[in-house]
Parts: C-alpha cells; sequence; structure tokens
C-alpha cells in the first residue's frame, strides 16, 4: 500500500468543514488532526468524525504533516502559512493569503524559498459550469473578446462571519471576501492580465467598518475592458447571484455560478446546466484531489501563490483607486 498522505487543517468555520469533508473523500489521505480556537466547535468535530482536536495550529506542525490546509480570518493565514512552510509542510491556504499584497508576496517568496508547495483555494475554478466557459473561451471561436460584465449579489439572509467587519482581522469587506473570486476566476478564464483598475467602494449601513459594495472598471492587456458591480446585504430571498456575460466580436457566453453557462453565436445555442450530485461542495473534493495528487507527483500546484498575488494586485489597486478617486496602473 502506497504511503498515506498526512493532512491537517486549521480553523474549521464555513470553509474549514468543507475542506474537512472534502479531503476526508480523497484516497490514501488520512486526517491527523484538525485545529480551530473554538473550544466548542472542537468537541462538536470530536463527537461527529471524531479527529484529534487541537486548540493551536502550533500542535498540529508536530504531526509529521505533508499538507497544512488553512482556513482561518484573514489575519492568521500569513502567519500559519509562513510557521508551516518553515518546517518544510506544504500549504493549502484560503484566499485572499493575507491582508494585504505586500504580505502575500512575502508568503509566497518564503514558501519559494522552503521550496513548499503552495495551493491557494480558488475553490470555484472547479466547478463544471465554470470549467466548460474555459473549454469554450479556449476554443477562440467567437473571435476578440471585447467586454466583460460581472453581477455579485449576495443576499441579506446569508450570513457573514463577524470578523470579516473589523480591518484589523480582514484586511477589506466584500472585495476580500467573496469578490477576489471573480477576480481569479475573470483573468483565469480569459487568460489575460489586468493593467488599470477604476473603482468606487462603500458601505451601505453605518455599522459596517468595510466596504459591502463596490463597482469597478478594469482594463486587460489585450484590451478587453471588464466591469464589476457587488454588493452584500441586498434585500433577495434566494440564494446569491454571480453572473458573467462576456461579450465576444462575434457571440457571447453568460456563466451563471451554480445554475449554467450559455455560449450564443448568430444561430447557434448551447446551454450547459450545472450539475447537481449528491455532494454540494464537489468543487472542495476536486480541488483537494487535485492538490494532493500534485504533492504526490511533486509537481508546482494548478492554483498557487502567483494566482494569489496576481488576484492581490487587483484588490489592492481596487482600494487605492476608491480612496484616491483616480485610475490605478497594475505593473
Ligand atoms: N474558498 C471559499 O469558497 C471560501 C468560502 C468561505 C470562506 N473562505 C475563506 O476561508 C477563510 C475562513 O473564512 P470562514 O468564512 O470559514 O470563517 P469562519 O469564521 O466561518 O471560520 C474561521 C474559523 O477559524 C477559527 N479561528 C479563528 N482564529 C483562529 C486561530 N488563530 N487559530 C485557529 N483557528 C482560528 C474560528 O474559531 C472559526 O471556526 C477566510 O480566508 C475566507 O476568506 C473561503
Amino acid at each position: 500500500m502506497d504511503t498515506p498522505i498526512n493532512v491537517a487543517i486549521v480553523g474549521m468555520g464555513q470553509a474549514g468543514l468543507k475542506h474537512l469533508l472534502a479531503f476526508k473523500k480523497i484516497k490514501n489521505v488520512q486526517i491527523v488532526g484538525v485545529a480551530d480556537s473554538d473550544k466548542n466547535i472542537l468537541k462538536e468535530i470530536k463527537a461527529k468524525h471524531g479527529f484529534n482536536t487541537f486548540s493551536s495550529y502550533k500542535e498540529l506542525l508536530d504531526l509529521e504533516l505533508d499538507i497544512l490546509v488553512i482556513a482561518t480570518p484573514h489575519r492568521y493565514l500569513h502567519q500559519i502559512g509562513k510557521d508551516a512552510a518553515a518546517l518544510g509542510i506544504n500549504i493549502l491556504i484560503e484566499k485572499p493569503i493575507a491582508l494585504n499584497l505586500s504580505d502575500a508576496v512575502k508568503l509566497v517568496n518564503y514558501c519559494n524559498d522552503k521550496k513548499v508547495k503552495m495551493g491557494v483555494s480558488f475553490v470555484h475554478r472547479y466547478r463544471k459550469e465554470v470549467l466548460k466557459t474555459k473549454e469554450w473561451i479556449s476554443k477562440k471561436r467567437l473571435g476578440k473578446l471585447l467586454l466583460t460584465h460581472t453581477t455579485m449579489i449576495f443576499p441579506q439572509r446569508d450570513p457573514l462571519p463577524k470578523w470579516l467587519n473589523s480591518p484589523e482581522d480582514s484586511g477589506g469587506g466584500i472585495i476580500m471576501y467573496g469578490a477576489i473570486h471573480s477576480l481569479d476566476m475573470l483573468c483565469w478564464l480569459i487568460n489575460d492580465v489586468c493593467v488599470s483598475v477604476t473603482a468606487e467602494c462603500g458601505s451601505n449601513s453605518y455599522k459596517d467598518k468595510v466596504e459591502n459594495f463596490s463597482s469597478c472598471i478594469f482594463k486587460f492587456s489585450k484590451g478587453t475592458c471588464s466591469t464589476m458591480a457587488v454588493s452584500t446585504n441586498v434585500a433577495v430571498t434566494k440564494g446569491h447571484t454571480w453572473k458573467t456575460n462576456f461579450i465576444f466580436q462575434n457571440g457571447m457566453i453568460t456563466l451563471f455560478i451554480k445554475k449554467y453557462t450559455k455560449y450564443v453565436s448568430y444561430g447557434k445555442e448551447i446551454h450547459y446546466k450545472s450539475p447537481i450530485n449528491g455532494d454540494i461542495n464537489y468543487n472542495f473534493t476536486d480541488q483537494a484531489r487535485d492538490y494532493v495528487d500534485h504533492i504526490i507527483k511533486n509537481i508546482k500546484p494548478s492554483i498557487d501563490g502567483n494566482d494569489a498575488i496576481n488576484s492581490m494586485k487587483i484588490v489592492d489597486a481596487i482600494y487605492e483607486s476608491s480612496r484616491t478617486s483616480s485610475s490605478i496602473n497594475i505593473k
């Protein structure tokens, strides 16, 4: 039998639990421990799954880990990642990987120095409708990509974690927590880099200390112009809306996450429905399998530190543009 891959997870909230259930399904993976600063969460996990639980991630680092999955509030991502990398432990780390661009760059460089493989959890890239969209765009049958427009709406009833409203813990609001996925996905889908950003961020509630809406214009190196509107706390009853229109010279693709992707060109129309299968977090499972596979083969993960830096450069430019009321060029 192959030697098992030892995995531990720190931060057992919304994201950490999904990682736990995902890694549990991967052949040849042994979950050797989970950590969280909240003892009640640990008690629940122990009772439900029987894993070894720890109140500090430092105890996980003694468990001969091959992989540490890091899913804590943004404030702790960088330090935990650095401590693991110092011991040569590979990390699958949640976005945005640090509180700001400068710390993100430091962490990526440190992992490279230590020859540690950093995987970054831009997990929506693994959705089937997203992969279908990538396939259509890659075929280049629609001519030049002129415009894209993304709308991201989070309904009132979906609770965002409380720490997000503390700038010291989060580094920012809905851009850092939600829209960063969209920025990463856009760059990856259209295979281009963002060169300039004009943005406005704001908050529609006196209680919010970080932005809860934003409107942005992006220019890409191959000439595509993109817009994005994002808002939380919208008085709609059903799940969140995350939709992008890709407008080409010869047609259009509409990607509606968790629902469908649609291709239209002249008289041709293809509708691809997002699959509903038994595993609603199948994208986490596919991400875990893919990351473990790359660790076993000793090759660069599919989504790595460069992707994290790329998206953080855009996030940084959005905040600077909003602060200074000017367009920001990205180097
Ligand atoms: N990839 C995705 O789809 C996705 C979805 C949601 C959140 N996230 C990311 O996952 C991370 C966590 O977000 P969340 O929504 O799960 O938050 P959460 O509040 O639901 O979970 C965070 C957990 O970390 C624990 N924690 C806090 N400080 C800790 C510390 N120092 N050591 C150990 N545990 C600690 C908390 O007790 C909590 O259980 C963030 O980086 C967030 O951006 C990613």
